[in-house]
This record gives structure tokens, C-alpha cells and sequence, in this order.
């Protein structure tokens, strides 16, 4: 099986990019069969910025720009998406936002047509959400920015295109050595990646 794991940090060397490394070092570890595609959306110079064209792609009347095209067929070859993100104003960077405006497109990541309504399209997606942030847990739950996070993302986003968010993590500061602790969850999660599909399947 085969995973996507996209992540969008400016920079290459960060704790968000190693979090992305030790996730593909578990998948590969659990069943060296498997394999994972690190996507660095900063790297590859992603633009995310929502276009004429992809309007146009929006109301159906265009097909989906080449780059846009090109991030959907690496989604088609993988059987999960793993996205890593830190936390920019509770929620995610604007280039991985952008990502989704873009490549989540109608016709591909769901139809939205009068004679169909809509179809959600993802649903054979396993989905694996991983965000990085830097204020503590209870900030978050006072604020009630887990749930707020969930409900736009994990719902708003993936359930509304059918695909299963299997895990939903946030790894934010605990304790001096949360470094090496959110280290290891990142290579648990990746041992799991598969695990949750393969004993649904079974
Ligand atoms: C523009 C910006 C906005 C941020 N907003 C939040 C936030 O809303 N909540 C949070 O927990 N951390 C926030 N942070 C902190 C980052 O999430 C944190 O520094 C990052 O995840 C650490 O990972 P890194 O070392 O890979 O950069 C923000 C950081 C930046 C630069």
C-alpha cells in the first residue's frame, strides 16, 4: 500500500519536517511493502493561490489546471493521505489550505451537479491528520480550538469528500521533553497508517 504524506513548512530542517519523516520511517518500518511519498509543498513551490482557471474548473466548464491535475493522480496512487501541518491561527499554513481550495475540486474530490447533488468521491481515502502546535493544551481546550479545528477540518474537509480521518492528532507542548515524545507518537502513527485499513478490511 502506498501513502501520501503532505506537508507545508518553509522551512526544510523543521520539527514539522521531522514529524513528516519519522510518519514515512513507521510506514516503511511496519511493512517494508509499503511504501510513502513525502510531499513538500514549500519545496516543490506549490502555488496555492485559488486561479481564473481553477474557477473555471469549479463551475465545470474547464478541466482542472495541469498542476492541480498533477497533485490529484498522486492522491489517485496513494491509498492514505497523511497531512503534517503546524498550527498558524487554529488552523493550517495558507499554502496547504490553498492545496486543498485547489486540488479538492468539484468533479474530482466530490460532484456537485444539479442532477446529482452531491456525491462525496474520497471515500477509499484513509486520512491521517497530524498538526504541530506551539500553545498548550489548555489554551486549546479553554478556547474550545480542538473542537473548532475538527469540525472545519476533519469534517468540514474530508467528510464532506467521504474520506475517512482515521487518526487526529495534535501534538503540542506537554512537558520539557515533548520533542522526543511527539517523535515517537509520529512513528506509532506511522506503524498504524495501515494498520486501521487492513484490520477493516479483514
Ligand atoms: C504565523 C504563525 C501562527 C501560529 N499560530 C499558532 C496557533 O494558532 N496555535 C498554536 O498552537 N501555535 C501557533 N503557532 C506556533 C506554531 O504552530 C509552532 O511554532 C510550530 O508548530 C512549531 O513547529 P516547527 O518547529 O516545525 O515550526 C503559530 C506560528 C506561526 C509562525
Amino acid at each position: 500500500m502506498h501513502a501520501l504524506i503532505v506537508f507545508s513548512h518553509p522551512v526544510p530542517g523543521s520539527f514539522t519536517h521531522t514529524v513528516a519523516a519519522r510518519i514515512a520511517e513507521g510506514i516503511t518500518q511496519a511493512n517494508p511493502a509499503d511504501s510513502a511519498e513525502i510531499a513538500d509543498l514549500a519545496a516543490e513551490g506549490f502555488d496555492p493561490r485559488f486561479n481564473e482557471a481553477d474557477v473555471a474548473a469549479f463551475l465545470r466548464e474547464k478541466p482542472f489546471p495541469a498542476d492541480v491535475a498533477r497533485e490529484q493522480a498522486r492522491i489517485d496512487r496513494a491509498d492514505a493521505l497523511v497531512l503534517v501541518y503546524p498550527v498558524y491561527w487554529w488552523s493550517m499554513p495558507g499554502q496547504l489550505k490553498g492545496w486543498i481550495d485547489r486540488v479538492f475540486g468539484n468533479g474530482w474530490a466530490y460532484d456537485d451537479t444539479p442532477e446529482t447533488g452531491i456525491v462525496k468521491r474520497l471515500q477509499r481515502l484513509a486520512v491521517h491528520l497530524v498538526a504541530v502546535g506551539g500553545a498548550d493544551a489548555g489554551l486549546y481546550t479553554r478556547h474550545g480550538y480542538f473542537d473548532a479545528m475538527r469540525t472545519q477540518i476533519d469534517h468540514g474537509i474530508f467528510d464532506y469528500c467521504g474520506a475517512p480521518v482515521m487518526t487526529s492528532e495534535f501534538l503540542i507542548p506537554s512537558d520539557p521533553s515533548h520533542a522526543e515524545a511527539h517523535l515517537e507518537t509520529a512513528h506509532r502513527l506511522g506503524r498504524g497508517v495501515f494498520g486501521a485499513v487492513r484490520s477493516d478490511a479483514a
